[in-house]
C-alpha cells in the first residue's frame, strides 16, 4: 500500500516550513552530500525520483542538465513545484514511482534524494531503474540510513535524567519492512532494509557502486544547527552513487 503522507495538509504544511527555514539536515548534511557526488551533468537527461518541490531538478537545470522529468506522489508537491516552475527544461509527473511509466525513454542519470525508503518494493524499483537508464548511466540516491529506520520507537536515543543523549540504540536491524512513525503526523510510513539489501539489490542488477557516502554536517550546520554534531555519533543518511554496467544477474 503506497502512502501519500505529503498530502497530509497538517504534514505538509510543517514539512515545507522547515524546508523553507533553510535550517534542516537537508539543507546540512544530506543535500551537499548528494551534490558532492553530482557529475557533470552538462546537455544530460535526468530523472528525479521522488522529487517534491523540484529543487533538485532545478539545480540540475542550473547546472546544465538539458532536461529533467520530476515525478512525485503527492499532488501538493507537484503544485508547488510547478508554481515555482521558471524553467521550461522540467517536466513534472504527479504520480507514484512505482506506477511510472516512460515507453522508449532512457535517462543519462536518475536521482532520488529521500524518497527511496517510502518503497516497499526496492528490488523491483532498482530493476525498474536499470531499465529508465542508459548504459553507463548513473544513479545517485539518499535514503534515511538503516541505522535509522531499523527502529520501532520515533526515537532511539537513550537520554540521562537531564535528557542528555548517552547513545543511539539499534535493534531490530535484521528485520526488513513497514516501519511506521510520528514525524509531525502518526503512522507516516516508511520500509527499513539493511545495508547489506541496499547495496547487494544494486549488484544483482547489474550496477557498479563508485561512492557511498555516511555524511556528515557541513562547518554551517554545526553553527546554525548545534544538534547537528550527533551525525559524529548517528548517522542519518546513507548516499549511494552506482552506475548501470552490461553484465546482469537478474532478468528484467
Ligand atoms: C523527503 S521528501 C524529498 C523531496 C525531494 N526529493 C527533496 O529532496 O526535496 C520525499 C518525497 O518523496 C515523495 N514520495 C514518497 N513516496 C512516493 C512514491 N511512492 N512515489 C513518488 N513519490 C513519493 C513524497 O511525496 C516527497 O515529496
Amino acid at each position: 500500500m503506497k502512502q501519500n503522507i505529503y498530502d497530509n495538509p497538517v504534514f505538509f504544511k510543517e514539512y515545507v516550513s522547515l524546508r523553507d527555514s533553510g535550517i534542516s539536515y537537508n539543507d546540512f548534511v544530506e543535500q551537499p552530500a548528494i551534490k558532492s557526488l553530482m557529475p557533470a551533468i552538462k546537455g544530460e537527461y535526468i530523472l528525479d525520483l521522488g522529487c517534491g518541490t523540484g529543487h533538485f531538478a532545478k539545480y540540475c537545470i542550473d547546472k546544465g542538465a538539458s532536461k529533467v522529468i520530476g515525478v512525485d506522489i503527492s499532488k501538493n508537491m507537484i503544485h508547488r513545484a510547478m508554481k515555482d516552475n521558471e524553467h521550461n527544461k522540467i517536466e513534472y509527473i504527479c504520480m507514484p514511482i512505482e506506477e511510472l511509466e516512460l515507453p522508449g525513454q532512457k535517462f543519462d542519470l536518475i536521482i532520488s534524494s529521500l524518497a527511496i525508503h517510502y518503497i516497499e518494493n526496492y528490488s523491483k524499483l532498482i530493476a525498474r531503474i536499470r531499465s529508465l537508464l542508459k548504459e553507463g548511466g548513473e544513479l545517485i540516491f539518499s535514503t534515511e540510513h538503516p541505522i535509522v529506520t531499523a527502529r520501532k520507537e520515533s526515537d532511539n536515543w537513550v537520554r540521562d535524567d537531564e535528557g542528555n543523549r548517552l547513545h543511539w540504540a539499534l535493534d531490530n536491524y535484521q528485520e526488513e519492512g513497514k516501519r511506521a512513525h510520528n514525524w509531525y503526523v502518526d503512522d507516516v510510513v516508511i520500509y527499513h532494509r539493511t545495508i547489506s539489501t541496499l547495496m547487494n539489490t544494486l549488484l544483482e542488477n547489474g550496477f557498479i557502486i563508485d561512492k557511498v557516502l555516511e555524511p556528515q554536517s557541513i562547518p554551517a550546520g554545526l553553527e546554525k544547527m548545534p544538534k547537528i554534531v550527533n551525525e559524529g555519533r548517528r548517522p542519518s543518511f546513507i548516499v549511494i552513487k552506482s552506475r548501470k554496467s552490461n553484465k546482469c544477474q537478474s532478468i528484467i
